[in-house]
């Protein structure tokens, strides 16, 4: 069984997008990423200071709008509006969820497609399902990025993908099957889910629960993939795979933290400078 380390080949990519970033920089180009968080919700404060971070440290400017949770959606909107406008912004992204009584889909659309550096606009998704895409989803493309550095082949193989949400259930499934994956998607209303699970070769986990997929639901060499981020009984942060009953079973098991995480952020880096090039005709 071997561990998957997202930290490393999350620090590969960015070491390679900081280079890229040098290269921009002295055809005058500096990426700049706005990040928008509204609210206090506490995981979506640590994202939005990871992604700060690493915006430092691959030469990026950032800039962060936090607003509060009373933000009207007419503020939201003329925000985003404001930052579509500028040219030393190439990336805007909204952190989710957003606070009740803001309509997430009307934000996201009004994100400017070239700067919709989440590709979560209907535009971007739509040009992902025919395989013609400037942006890629970070989580997901975070995820092939990882299976691609292990060397693990997708083509042909059962990929099984627990949740369907916009951000990644969907998305993954996609990603995988432009790789020749025969794919299943999963979710709440799936019959005999650990009938279907125990049959794949790849195991992709994206539901928020804890130590939702034990033991019994994977096959003997399977790869799985946890996308989970949640805190068990004593607040330590944890993802939806029972880690310790899993690994043993596994050819190839992603870790909480230290996985899925660092990669979503590495993917982020990369739009965003694609985002830069593409702006700047430098693509
Ligand atoms: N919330 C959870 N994941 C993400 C993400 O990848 N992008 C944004 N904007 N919000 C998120």
């Amino acid at each position: 069984m071997i561990i998957i380390d997202g930290k490393k080949v999350s620090a590969q990519v960015k070491e390679q997008v900081r280079l890229e970033c040098e290269e921009l920089r002295k055809k005058g180009v500096t990426p700049g990423l706005a990040v928008i968080l509204v609210g206090d919700d506490p995981a979506s404060r640590v994202y939005v200071n990871n992604k700060k971070k690493a915006c430092e440290l691959v030469g990026f400017k950032s800039e962060e709008f936090t607003l509060p949770a009373t933000t009207s959606q007419e503020e939201l909107l003329a925000l985003v509006e404001e930052l579509n406008e500028r040219e030393d912004i190439n990336g805007i992204l909204c952190q989710l969820p957003l606070p009740k009584g803001l309509d997430e889909n009307a934000v996201i659309e009004a994100i400017s497609p070239i700067k919709d550096v989440d590709a979560f606009h209907k535009q971007n998704v739509g040009r992902i399902m025919i395989g013609d895409y400037d942006f890629l989803p970070c989580t997901p493309a975070g995820i092939m990025e990882m299976l691609h550095a292990y060397d693990i082949d997708v083509d042909g193989k059962n990929c099984v993908v627990i949740g369907r949400s916009n951000i990644v259930g969907k998305p993954m499934g996609m990603l995988l099957l432009h790789e020749n994956g025969t794919v299943t998607i999963c979710h709440s209303h799936t019959k005999n889910l650990s009938e279907i699970t125990s049959k794949a070769d790849i195991l992709v986990a994206a539901v928020g629960k804890t130590k939702f997929v034990t033991a019994d639901m994977v096959a003997d060499g399977a790869v799985v993939i946890d996308v989970g981020m949640n805190r068990d009984e004593n607040g330590k942060l944890c993802g939806d795979v029972d880690f310790e009953a899993v690994k043993d079973k596994c050819s190839y098991i992603t870790p909480v933290p230290g996985g899925v995480g660092p990669m979503t952020i590495s993917t982020l880096m990369k739009n965003t400078l694609k985002a830069a090039k593409l702006q700047n005709g430098l693509d």
